[in-house]
């Protein structure tokens, strides 16, 4: 029953123990609906039926929760699987119709061999050494980290970015030659005119990521404070105090370029996007820890690759610009 429900929505599942995970959360489920007269679909719509408080919704929440969209409270939630999953995402509010009617959508596969040398682009000049305050933040749907103040800079096509946060999403969202890699990390920026340009880092497994080492611990406060929280819809937080991205200058010099979206709702199109050549090492436990807080519905966070619909791909590579 567990694989049918897999198999209807079609969930792209990453690794074996983790179809284990979510199928023993959705099975758990299934018994305890059937004992009430609730049919299996209301709870999918109505997932946070409030008239309902008892363990049992306390546990719907908890093993089949959406993730809400914090950014604006009158957005609807969304999930990566199931009916409020990717595909779907377009019809959950008029505010999300690029998700569906998008040409221009993010993420979407790089095949090298159909990159176009970008000759006219520059190495990414990208300098984070700013030492400023940080919090880690539960966004429910991913973990990412916010600055207080000024925390670097992206500088392209003579016009400065300014870096306001960073997330993770596991497995990764864009892919390179129709592979998926283990994480991807987006440094998001803006610009003043309010232009976002979208740095994202793949990750393979191996050795233990140096950026993610360092808050480690605050990981495992993070996923303590959502547990310790029955109010799934907060943001839990963990101050990071003064937290640089100085590990993340190097290897600027390979990197794919193309103008896409958020890869989140409301799928906000006109983002340019930057994915290093470098893929970077996270280790096994790393990805879990990144997991660990996110309800079961969006720890899985890769949206599916999205269609080019013509869009060229740049590739800028300092070797070959060079000749
Ligand atoms: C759409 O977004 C606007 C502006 O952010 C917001 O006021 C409105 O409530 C949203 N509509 C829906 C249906 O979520
Ligand atoms: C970071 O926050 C702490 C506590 O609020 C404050 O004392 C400190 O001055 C801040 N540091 C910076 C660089 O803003
Ligand atoms: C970008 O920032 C630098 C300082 O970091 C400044 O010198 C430059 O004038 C800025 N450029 C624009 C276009 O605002
Ligand atoms: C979180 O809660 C779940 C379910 O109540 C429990 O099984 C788990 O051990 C808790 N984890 C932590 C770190 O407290």
């Amino acid at each position: 029953m567990c694989m049918a429900i897999l198999q209807k929505h079609s969930v792209s599942i990453y690794r074996q123990e983790y179809k284990h995970a979510i199928c023993k959360s959705q099975y758990k489920l299934f018994i305890s609906t059937s004992s009430s007269s609730h049919r299996q679909e209301s709870f999918f719509i109505q997932p946070m039926a409030t008239h309902v408080v008892s363990f049992f919704s306390i546990a719907l929440i908890f093993f089949f929760g959406t993730c809400a969209n914090i950014v604006n409270g009158e957005d609807p939630q969304f999930t990566y699987l199931g009916p409020y999953g990717p595909r779907k995402w377009g019809s959950l509010s008029p505010n999300y119709s690029a998700c569906s009617h998008g040409k221009f959508q993010s993420p979407v596969n790089v095949v090298k061999s159909k990159c176009v040398a970008g000759r006219h682009l520059k190495p990414l000049d990208i300098e984070y050494n700013v030492v400023v305050n940080a919090t880690l933040v539960d966004n429910l749907f991913n973990v990412g980290i916010k600055y207080d103040g000024n925390a670097g800079m992206l500088r392209m096509n003579g016009k400065n970015y300014s870096l306001i946060q960073m997330h993770w999403h596991a497995p990764s969202e864009h892919h390179l030659n129709g592979l998926q890699y283990a994480a991807e990390l987006h440094l998001v920026h803006k610009a003043v005119d309010g232009e976002t340009s979208v740095v994202a880092i793949l990750y393979r497994y191996g050795h233990p990521d140096p950026l993610l080492s360092k808050i480690q611990t605050k990981l495992a406060q993070l996923k303590k404070a959502v547990n310790s929280s029955s109010q799934q819809q907060q943001q839990p937080q963990i101050a990071l105090g003064t937290f640089t991205t100085k590990q993340i200058r190097k290897h600027t010099r390979k990197y794919y370029r193309y103008v896409g979206s958020f890869s989140t709702p409301p799928c906000t199109e006109g983002i340019i996007w930057n994915i290093l050549g470098k893929i970077r090492s996270i280790s096994r436990g790393q990805v879990e820890a990144l997991e660990a807080p996110l309800i079961v519905g969006c720890k899985h966070n890769s949206r599916p690759v999205q269609p080019l619909h013509g869009r060229h791909i740049e590739m800028y590579d300092d070797k070959m610009n060079h000749y």
